[in-house]
């Protein structure tokens, strides 16, 4: 396994018990409904969208035959999904203004575009 998809996997699992816990403390009145979409977006860019890239990095160039050769653009991709992530679901939540928001936001749609990439790449190249 190379290392994007070990760290994609071990932080979907992650923004899944964070994004389950803010899901709790939302539908208890604890947080604020500002945390709802950032509950979401941590369990759809984070616990699913994320493990759907580790398995894909691992599984996509077995399915086609190919030797993976952009270890190092995926372990980039993923970090900055993370990171993208982390920024919207704190400004979201902490209500940051859409700045602050659309810079992270950025960030997330570049780690998603990147990450659509290297899998056509994969599939077609
Ligand atoms: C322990 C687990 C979870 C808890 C306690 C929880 C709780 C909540 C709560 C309280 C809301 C706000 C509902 C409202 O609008 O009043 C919500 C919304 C939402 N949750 Fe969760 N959730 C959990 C797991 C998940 C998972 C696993 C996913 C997806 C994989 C998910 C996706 C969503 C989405 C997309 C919304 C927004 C729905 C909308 O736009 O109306 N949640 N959740
Ligand atoms: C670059 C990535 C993404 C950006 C910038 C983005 C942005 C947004 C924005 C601005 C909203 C409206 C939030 C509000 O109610 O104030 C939203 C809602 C939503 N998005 Fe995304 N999104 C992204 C990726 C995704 C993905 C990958 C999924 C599903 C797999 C998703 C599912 C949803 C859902 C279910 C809602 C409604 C949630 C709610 O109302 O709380 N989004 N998104």
């Amino acid at each position: 396994m190379i290392p994007a998809s070990r760290l994609a996997l071990t932080t979907a699992l992650l923004w899944f018990l964070t994004g389950s816990l803010v899901g709790l403390l939302l539908g208890l009145g604890l947080l604020p409904y500002t945390w709802r979409p950032a509950h979401a977006h941590m369990q759809l860019l984070g616990f699913v969208s994320l493990m759907i890239y580790g398995v894909a990095y691992h599984a996509l160039p077995r399915f086609r035959g190919v030797v993976f050769r952009r270890a190092g653009v995926a372990l980039l991709q993923v970090a900055l999904a993370n990171l993208g992530l982390l920024g919207m679901a704190l400004a979201w939540g902490l209500n940051l203004g859409p700045s602050v928001w659309g810079f992270f936001a950025g960030v997330s749609f570049l780690a998603g575009a990147l990450f659509a990439l290297l899998m056509l790449e994969v599939l077609w190249a």
